[in-house]
């Protein structure tokens, strides 16, 4: 991720200096409106939730928009999204030391934000048992819906009517889908004040079809400049053999195939990670890692969270639900887009860093060549893509849409866009929930 650079002497020094003083860390005006946990009946456990009500909004509160935020991973804390970036408060270095700052570009300027930690076992949601643990999304898309189900009773009947819309990114390419899908299908059969309010999904740099996006990783390095003919030749054929895996339902060799070529790719590029191309973010990520678990473990911060006792210690990723869902990776979801493209009344917003090799831009393109359940596929692809500029002309990206679909590239990010571009990303998300401008459905490029 793009973050500053701090120097570990002084990391340290901070943390040992905050131990027992979590106040001064975490201010009070940064805690939730509400946290806790949305119990689940179904599998007679909860989920961790924390919210944060729209605290400048445009919208009379009935109708302010309620955006629900899931975690990639899988199996990673959406505190990661929280602290990171587009919370209320950013885990930063300002003052040369680790603290939180108000972050201008947070989501719930506009709308009330809801981070759920999910799957069971993830971040503050303990999984009763390890077999609780869901190993598949269906699992998890139900799991994530009995917990919404239980958040807007408890809110009320002026809750429920605000307009509802899945968020999140990678990982959640793939729950995001599911979820949503599972509210078009169980919507109709609810009494009405059951119902949810769903409009949309936004995905940012998502998995959602694996057979097709893994295909992409040795062009977008070879056309990078960071692998070589011969090492492109190498990638291509190994990447070849995790989507033959895939396409044979072979889930466990192929989800290794894929990691396979991952880490070869690793090594012939020199690159940490393949999330950000422009950076080599290893040693930055592994700090902020180190002061989110920090102020996440603090007793007296878990408490301010409402996080029960018996909830295990934060980790940024869970190696239970890592190894829980190992042959769900490279399933797809895109049936699941697809209903939601088709749906009356939800929008899909995707978008992607243009730095990212692993689920970047050219990996959902080439997943979205294969919509075959969606009748807008062809003149989508013939839309012109709208360079999108922001106040002084500034670059941020490009958009192309059609109908329900909206795609926007987004310049200068890798895998994590609100980390590297926050005002680009709110006002992506801010006009597309809103359906204005260039990220509004059906209207010209502008
Ligand atoms: C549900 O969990 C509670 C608390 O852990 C336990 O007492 C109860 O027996 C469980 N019920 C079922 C049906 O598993
Ligand atoms: C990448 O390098 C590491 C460390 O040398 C090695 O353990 C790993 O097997 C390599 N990956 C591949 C796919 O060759």
């Amino acid at each position: 991720m793009a973050a500053p650079l701090w120097p570990v002497s002084l990391l340290l020094i901070v943390l040992a200096a905050s131990a027992g003083s979590a106040a001064t860390v975490f201010p009070r005006e940064a805690l939730p409106t509400k946290s806790g946990y949305l119990p689940i009946p179904v599998a007679n456990a909860s989920l961790y939730f924390a919210f944060y009500e729209a605290v400048d909004p445009v919208t009379p509160p009935a109708s302010t928009p309620l955006l629900v935020w899931l975690e990639g991973g899988p199996g990673s804390s959406s505190f990661l999204s929280n602290l990171f970036q587009i919370g209320p408060y950013i885990l930063s270095s300002s003052a040369s030391f680790a603290q939180l700052a108000p972050n201008p570009y947070k989501w719930n300027r506009r709308f009330g934000l809801l981070f759920l930690e999910s799957p069971l076992g993830t971040g503050y949601s303990p999984a009763p048992s390890p077999s609780a643990i869901p190993t598949s999304q269906p699992v998890v898309a139900e799991h994530v819906l009995a917990a919404l189900q239980s958040f807007l009773e408890a809110g009320g009947a002026s809750f429920r009517a605000r307009p509802l819309f899945l968020t999140g990114e990678s990982y959640a390419g793939k729950t995001i889908p599911t979820a949503g899908a599972l509210i078009l299908a169980t919507n109709p059969a609810l009494p009405e004040q059951q119902r949810i309010n769903l409009r949309g999904v936004a995905v940012g740099n998502g998995l959602v079809h694996p057979v097709a996006q893994v295909t992409t990783h040795a062009d977008v390095l070879y056309f990078a400049g960071l692998i070589d003919a011969k090492q492109r030749r190498e990638a291509a054929a190994m990447q070849a053999e995790a989507a033959a895996l895939a396409a044979a339902e072979r889930w466990g060799e192929s989800v290794d195939a894929w990691f396979r070529v991952l880490s070869w790719l690793r090594n012939a590029t020199g690159l940490p990670s393949l999330f950000d191309v422009a950076v080599d973010t290893s040693r930055e990520s592994q700090l902020l890692a180190g002061a989110a678990a920090e102020l996440l473990n603090d007793a007296e911060v878990r408490a301010a969270l409402g996080v029960r006792g018996d909830a295990p210690p934060w980790e940024l990723t869970s190696p239970a639900v890592v190894a829980a869902l190992n042959d769900d990776v490279m399933k797809s979801a895109k049936p699941q887009m697809e209903a939601l493209l088709r749906g009356a009344s939800t929008r899909v917003l995707l978008y992607e860093g243009i730095r990212d090799a692993q689920v970047g831009v050219v990996s959902v393109d080439a997943w979205l060549r294969d919509l075959d359940d969606w009748d807008g596929l062809a003149a989508f692809q013939d839309a012109p893509r709208a360079v999108w500029r922001q106040g002084k002309g500034r670059l941020a990206g490009y958009v192309q849409k059609h109908g329900a679909l909206v795609h926007a590239a987004v310049y200068a990010a890798g895998h994590l866009v609100p980390a590297a571009q926050g005002r680009a990303a709110q006002e992506m998300i801010e006009n597309w929930v809103f359906d204005k401008g260039l990220f509004s459905s059906g209207g010209a490029a502008e």
